[in-house]
């Protein structure tokens, strides 16, 4: 699997099924990015996205923390399959005949989604972002998004570097996400600044701390290159609420900026820090690239190719930049689905025993549609369970290596 977008066909599908079973949702972790002043954490969500939406740049930007949820639109809202998804009735079998076939398309959605072939057909729908604070209004153009992100830090957070804990609640529709939350936050600092209070790096240090206390919350702890990572802030406090280093990625970035002569393959290849996911080397986009409009897209590829041309970090370039981090993101999740699965399919082969011993109990000739239906669908989740327990099994073990 390539990017984040590659799982999406997979956990919708898995989250449709246990949905219309009633089972509870996956749970999915948050991924809050961490790191200090302008290291780049703004920038790594945008790419990770895959739009600009946020405000980034030198100093202090980020002064509110950004709750964003990613919610994924389905591949054609015209088709009827629509009201299988999250808002979708909840009862199974009230909804008519096409449920079957909806539920069957599921499994071989699933089932296609594991073996890698996703759907792509799903490029050129709209896309659109909410707040909480103005509710009903659609956003269709990000550069209003960002906009609105900044004038409403400024409502709260005053229009001189001061801070607020008070989160803004985003919420981003598109195809191309994945049903995930992830935080943006400000940034550590040591020294008060503009209308900042004295005890500016306390107070910060407890915001991100109420985010990433959390044992659901994955955290990106993100260190600029160009500076020691003995002295990292993201990595002390990572440490603080991870201390074995379980769900926290190291994230290097600012590769680009490192000293000529000096370079960073001994963090990146895991010798100076334990980390259990390891740590990924990210070159985003510049000061300049973001006053000429450098587009995620190219932004991409031009990481790619620095990774590639680079002298030395070309022996390790496929486990570089924000591609791959996508990619180790997307098995940190699958993993994470694979944990719930022996519990998902206990859940549904209670409810396919209990379904049969109803259908027993109707006598044999008795059966109505409604129930043939009923047994068909558990059967197909059971089904469901089994092969997609067996087919993700050797998918996500090369994690830790
Ligand atoms: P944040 O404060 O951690 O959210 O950092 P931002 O994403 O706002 O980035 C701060 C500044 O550093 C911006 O001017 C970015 O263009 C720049 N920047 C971030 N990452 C890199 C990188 O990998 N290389 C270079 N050259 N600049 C970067
Ligand atoms: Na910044
Ligand atoms: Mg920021």
């Amino acid at each position: 699997m390539a990017s984040l977008e590659d799982l999406i066909p997979t956990v919708n599908k898995l989250q449709d099924v246990m949905y219309a079973s009633g089972i509870d949702t996956l749970d999915l972790p948050i991924l809050a990015v961490v790191g200090s002043q302008s290291s780049g954490k703004s920038s790594i969500i945008e790419t990770l996205v895959g739009r600009d939406f946020l405000p980034r740049g030198t100093g202090i930007v980020t002064r509110r923390p950004l709750v964003l949820q990613l919610n994924n639109l389905p591949k054609d809202s015209s088709q009827a399959n629509e009201n299988i998804g999250s808002d979708a009735n909840p009862d199974p079998f009230s909804s008519g005949s096409t449920k079957n076939n909806q539920l069957e398309d599921s499994l071989s959605f699933v089932e296609d989604g594991i073996n890698g072939q996703t759907n792509n057909n799903q490029k050129h729908r709209s896309e659109w972002g909410e707040f909480l604070h103005i509710p009903g209004r659609r956003f269709y153009d990000f550069n209003e998004i960002r906009r609105e992100i900044e004038n409403e830090t400024a409502r709260l957070a005053g229009k001189n570097k001061g801070i607020s804990k008070l989160p803004i609640n985003l919420k981003i529709f598109s195809p191309h996400v994945l049903n995930l939350t992830l935080v943006d936050l400000p940034g550590i600092t040591k020294v008060p600044i503009g209308e900042q209070p004295p005890d500016i790096e306390k107070q910060i240090k407890n915001l991100i701390l109420d985010y990433v206390a959390t044992p659901n919350c994955l955290i990106l702890a993100v260190s600029p290159a160009n500076v020691d990572l003995v002295n990292s802030e993201s990595l002390k406090l990572a440490r603080e609420v991870d201390p074995l280093g379980k769900r926290t990625i190291g994230v290097i970035t600012k590769l680009d900026l490192m000293d000529s002569g000096t370079n960073a393959l001994d963090i990146l290849s895991g010798k100076l820090y334990p980390l259990k996911f390891g740590f990924v080397g990210i070159v985003n986009r510049s000061q300049q690239d973001i006053q000429l409009n450098k587009s995620v897209q190219e932004a991409l590829n031009n990481e790619e190719e620095y990774f590639k041309r680079h002298p030395i970090y070309r022996t390790i370039s496929n486990k570089c930049g924000t591609r791959y981090l996508a990619k180790l993101l997307n098995k940190i999740l699958m993993n994470h689905i694979k944990d719930k699965l022996p519990d998902i399919k206990t859940k549904l082969n209670t409810l396919v025993t209990q379904t049969e011993q109803e259908l027993y109990s109707y006598g044999g000739s008795a059966l109505s549609t409604k129930e043939n239906r009923a047994n068909l669908i558990l059967q197909l989740m059971n089904k469901f369970a089994t092969s997609f327990i067996s087919s993700i099994e050797g998918n996500s073990s090369d994690i830790n290596t």
